[in-house]
């Protein structure tokens, strides 16, 4: 059996790994044209966090996310944490909504969670020079993908996984080569690589900064989407959430707004060395695209393909439940096979 992943993000690296680990028989192969550190995953703090993933249902998110946020508490407990990027880190998460958001099910799957009480909701927001009407304290992870895709594809290849460097322009280009499954994993790329143009552009501008004091996260649920997210060598500064922008250029503009708004809830941000800034353009879908599909060549050639895309701000935060779904599916296929020749 050979199975093509394209797409070397952190859906498409896991998907590789999860597939190859459960048929160490099968040849599988990367396509993409693009490898960490270059992903625009590489630039993100990876923070576990459902994030601007459109009307993905709410049963879906909260299964991939507590997968992934099971598999990151397995790697931090066996002492992973240096190599893969796994790391511990306390939350507190506010918005100046006041529609109630505690129903919401992934505050299940975090680490003690807990409404923050008035009177402390009152004295952060006097600090902080802000509106606030609720927030909310967690410990949870960051699995940033500067490090966890490296040694992703350290295991991939360790387990005879192989890559290659290559622009995929049709999925029917890997089936004349005699792939028998494709993983689609192109992210923002499925505009073209499928004609998806429900796919587009949320793009994010951070800052990178040096600033070792800061071990706690915040993050700011509303417009301004400012958000402080320390990492294992540097802590990002964020961010922006601009729809239906393909632009990769640092924005003076934003670049303020990111550093205006973090100093104001960490003051002593001003005293950071700002490393870069950066832009990404996350993989936006009115919702993930996660389902099989069977194509026919121009050739008539069958295949079969899995699509995995479309996760927005949570690549990191889904990556694992989706890679173990596409698991699943490539069994739920060998069955149907199977059945066929009976
Ligand atoms: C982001 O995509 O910018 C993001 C994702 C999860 C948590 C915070 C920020």
């Amino acid at each position: 059996m050979r199975v093509a992943i394209v797409g070397a993000g952190v859906i498409g690296v896991t998907s590789a790994l999860a597939v190859k680990n459960a048929f160490p028989s099968y040849d599988v192969k990367i396509f993409a044209d693009a490898f960490s550190p270059d992903t625009t995953g590489d630039g993100s703090a990876g923070l576990w966090s459902p994030y601007l993933l459109g009307d993905t249902p709410i049963d879906n998110i909260t299964r991939w996310a507590s997968c992934t946020h099971q598999w990151f508490e397995q790697l931090w407990k066996a002492g992973l944490s240096s190599k893969t990027g796994v790391s511990l880190i306390p939350v507190t998460r506010v918005t100046s909504d006041c529609e109630d958001d505690i129903n919401k099910q992934w505050t299940k799957l975090v680490y003690g969670f807990q409404k923050i009480t008035d009177e402390k909701l009152q004295r952060l927001n006097e600090e902080h020079k802000s509106n606030y009407k609720q927030a909310w304290h967690f410990i949870t992870y960051t699995a940033e993908p500067f490090l966890l895709l490296p040694w992703l594809m350290e295991r991939f290849i360790a387990l005879g996984g192989k890559v290659e460097k290559r622009n995929i322009k049709t999925l029917h280009e890997l089936a004349e080569e005699g792939y028998d499954l494709i993983i689609n994993c192109s992210g923002l790329g499925a505009r073209e690589l499928v004609a998806d143009k429900t796919v587009t552009s949320i793009r994010g501008q951070v800052y990178r900064v040096k600033a070792p004091w800061a071990m706690h996260c915040f993050l700011v649920d509303d417009d301004s989407c400012n958000y402080i997210i320390p990492n294992v060598n540097n802590v990002v500064l964020g961010g922006t959430h601009q729809e239906d922008d393909f632009d990769c250029s640092v924005r003076e503009e934003d670049s303020k707004s990111i550093y205006d708004g973090c100093c104001r809830m960490m003051p002593s941000l001003k005293a950071c060395k700002i490393i870069r800034a950066w832009v990404g353009l996350r993989p936006g879908r009115p919702r993930v695209r996660l389902e099989c599909e069977t194509l026919s060549s121009p050739t008539g050639k069958e295949i079969k393909v899995i699509h995995n895309y479309g996760h927005g701000g949570s690549g990191v935060t889904l990556c694992w439940g989706c890679a173990t779904d596409v698991v699943e599916m490539i069994r739920n296929l060998k069955v149907q096979e199977l059945n066929s020749k009976l």
